[in-house]
């Protein structure tokens, strides 16, 4: 499989990962022949690009570090927790344990993971993307910092949950483009108190999780908010929310802008360490993503193109790469992979939107 242009998709190519709606459905399933008409209604949808089937690189599907079930039911959790209806009762209180749980039983069973973050998002459902990415990178940072699990659970509810406050947010100011004038900006930034008021007093969290959504825009050097607190008055749990909060946000389009590549956020989380984020926390979190993603079209130092195939845990920035075009630009007419883990002098310059096969 690897990752191309919609606007480059053509009539017959097949799907090579599953599609979500706004609402957590399926509206494209991995393995189906694409038409006009659904690449149209993919456009319509805000897709910029996809996932196709392509011989020439050998991958079928990239493994999930969780199950297809799980994800549809964390989506299911979400959009019900998330809903103004639900806010006032505690009903949805032990669905949301059970599913944390679940996520970190399946974590927990993986030795060395490499994150591969090629999920097909569309600006409509970035909350449901937004909420289980951050929980499965906070749960992935948790047990690396020897968590026990039940301060796993609470880490993992806290992520789920950390911008419920925005439900009370008017939606026109939240996705508003261009700058927010002080008096919205100052609105925004009551998500953090109103998100611990609900987790508090309408879920029935404890302290342990509702202080995630209290503290999560906290910065070490006080410039965060609501308080302003400071290194050691942020809990810990708050400021790996803090990481994987703004990276998952830079990775993702926007109504208000386009997404960031995961080299140049992870370049942005190493750039603002020891003023915004805490350096350990980044530290251990960069391990697990992989910088480039298996199916994505790359270019070498040496003006080689071609497409990754396989990461490696230990190097997330030298995976290996199917070389298609020569420094000349010709293409190929045999089959050449280098691991740049194993050839120093090979590096990735850049990622290209795509390439032609
Ligand atoms: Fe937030």
């Amino acid at each position: 499989m690897r990752r191309i242009l919609l606007k480059n998709a053509k009539e017959n190519m097949v799907l090579a990962k599953d599609i979500y709606s706004e609402d957590g459905k399926v509206l494209v399933a991995s393995g189906q022949k694409l038409t006009n008409n659904m690449i149209k209604r993919l456009k319509d949808f805000g897709v910029y690009d996809i996932y196709i089937v392509d011989d020439n690189i050998d991958i079928v599907e990239i493994e999930d570090v969780i199950t297809k079930e799980i994800k549809e039911e964390a989506f299911k959790v979400v959009n019900t927790a998330f809903s103004a209806e639900y806010i006032n009762t505690q009903e949805i209180t032990p669905e949301i344990k059970v599913l944390v749980s679940k996520i970190i039983s399946q974590l927990l069973e993986q030795k060395e993971v490499i994150l591969n973050l090629c999920d097909i998002r569309t600006v409509g459902n970035y909350t449901l993307f937004h909420s289980l990415n951050t929980t499965i990178f906070s749960l992935l940072v948790g047990i690396k910092l020897n968590y026990d699990y039940d301060k796993l659970l609470s880490l993992g509810m806290g992520t789920l949950l950390h911008d419920i406050g925005k439900v009370k947010i008017p939606r026109n100011i939240l996705n508003k483009r261009g700058p927010l004038q002080e008096k919205e900006y100052e609105m925004i930034k009551m998500h953090t108190i109103m998100g611990y008021d609900i987790l508090n007093s309408e879920y029935k969290f404890d302290q342990h999780v509702s202080e995630i959504a209290l503290y999560h825009h906290e910065r070490l050097d006080g410039s965060g908010y609501p308080f302003g607190k400071t290194r050691d008055e942020i809990p810990q749990t708050a400021k790996i929310v803090a990481v994987v909060d703004v990276f998952d946000a830079l990775v993702s389009d926007r109504e208000f802008r386009k997404r960031l590549k995961p080299h140049m956020a992870i370049e942005y989380l190493l750039n603002s360490c020891s003023t915004h984020f805490d350096s350990y926390i980044v530290s251990k979190f960069v391990t697990f993503i992989s910088l480039f993603q298996v199916g994505t079209p790359v270019i070498l130092n040496t003006r080689e193109k071609g497409i990754v195939v396989h990461n490696n845990p230990r190097f997330p920035s030298r995976p290996i790469v199917r070389i298609f075009y020569d420094s000349e630009g010709r293409k190929l007419p045999y089959k050449k992979d280098i691991d740049l883990a194993l050839n120093f002098h090979y590096y990735i310059v850049d990622v290209l939107e795509d390439i032609e096969l």
